[in-house]
């Protein structure tokens, strides 16, 4: 697949719910969202029928996001359904973790090949205070678990705030030279109305090369999406930055997004939506191809980060 910008797209983010368990300040307000109703999210088989069209146009890589996936039923049942599909090379999920420990066997059975695990401090309370409810050991409980599974790649998803935004920093990049898992440092992107402070990638490495002395950089990129890394002697993984603020990267940018419920999204900061869902409940499969194909020539060049009025939902309605 081509956009209008000669960009190939062949990374689909698929929202499969607009739930969540926690309500992280970035991300969800307080009173939480109007939820959308049942009815009007796509079933997993809907997904499949659209991946499997995409697949046909060069579709190589998915990744199951929410709101939290692992809310909603047996998401293992999607990773099986979508690992199969001929031409998706990898499955994956972004998690806040919380229930990573009860599904890590099933996910793992089902062929995932990757999880992204969010997670801002190790401090218990800060962590309760950024989630407004959630309890961290879980989330070091799933990443223990899913440590059985050699064979999944795991990273670690971590957006500083706060004044102690450097000791945060160290500590959650200690997870790294602990385990062989990748962390990554992202700036908080402001969407709808927020604009707080973001920790911009150049103080954080700094403060990271003062604590671990100099890294070294990777010129091979690591899984399929914008963050850069670097390597710390002695670390077992290694340590990115995801920058959509300091470092824009829409001109490398590779994906679109399927919302929960069934709109094509064209860009994470875009209300520029196609419904597919109305074609799959129609019966006009056979226009899913070429319904995405001319939407891609409207994909925009870039976010605007700033700009009011262009995005409304919250990331939790896009899911990242
Ligand atoms: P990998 O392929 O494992 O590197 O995944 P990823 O980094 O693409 O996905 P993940 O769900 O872990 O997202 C990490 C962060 O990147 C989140 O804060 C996302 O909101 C952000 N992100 C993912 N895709 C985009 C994008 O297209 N644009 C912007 N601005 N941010 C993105
Ligand atoms: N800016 C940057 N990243 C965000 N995430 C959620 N909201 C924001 C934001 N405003 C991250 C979560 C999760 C991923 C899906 O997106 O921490 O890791
Ligand atoms: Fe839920 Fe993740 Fe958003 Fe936090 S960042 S509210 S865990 S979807």
């Amino acid at each position: 697949m081509k956009d209008g910008y000669g960009r190939t797209i062949d990374y689909l983010r698929i929202s499969i719910t607009d739930r969540c368990n926690l309500r992280c300040m970035y991300c969800m307000p307080e009173a939480g969202i109007p939820y959308l109703a049942h009815r009007d999210i796509l079933t997993y088989e809907e997904i499949e029928t659209i991946c499997r069209a995409l697949a046909q146009i060069g579709l190589e890589h998915v990744r199951i996001t929410g709101g939290e996936p692992l809310v909603r039923q047996q998401c293992w049942r999607l990773v099986e359904k979508l690992r199969v599909i001929s031409g998706i090379q990898t499955v994956a999920l972004t998690t806040n973790g919380i229930l990573l420990a009860q599904y890590a066997q099933q996910l793992v059975s089902a062929g995932l090949d990757g999880v992204n695990i969010s997670l801002d401090t190790m401090d218990a309370a800060v962590y309760r205070e950024i989630t407004r409810c959630g309890d961290v050991s879980r989330v070091l409980a799933g990443l223990e678990a899913i440590q059985q599974y050699p064979q999944v790649t795991v990273k670690i998803n971590s957006v500083l705030s706060g004044t102690n935004w450097k000791q945060t920093a160290i500590s959650v990049a200690e997870l790294a030279k602990r385990y062989p898992v990748h962390v990554r440092f992202i700036e908080r992107m402001p969407l709808a109305e927020d604009n707080a402070p973001v920790c911009p990638q150049d103080d954080v490495l700094a403060a990271l090369q003062t604590a671990y002395g100099a890294a070294q950089p990777c010129e091979k990129p690591m899984g399929f999406g914008p963050s850069t890394y670097v390597q710390f002697a002695g670390f077992r993984g290694k340590i990115g930055f995801i920058s959509a603020v300091s470092h824009k990267f829409c001109e490398d940018c590779n994906r679109i997004r399927l919302t929960a419920n069934g709109k094509l999204r064209l860009c994470l900061q875009s209300n520029q939506m196609i419904d597919l869902r109305a074609l799959l409940r129609q019966g006009r499969i056979d226009e899913l191809i070429p319904t995405v194909q001319e939407a891609l020539k409207y994909k925009p060049q870039a976010h605007c980060f700033g700009q009011r009025g262009i995005e409304t939902a919250c990331m939790s309605q896009i899911g990242g």
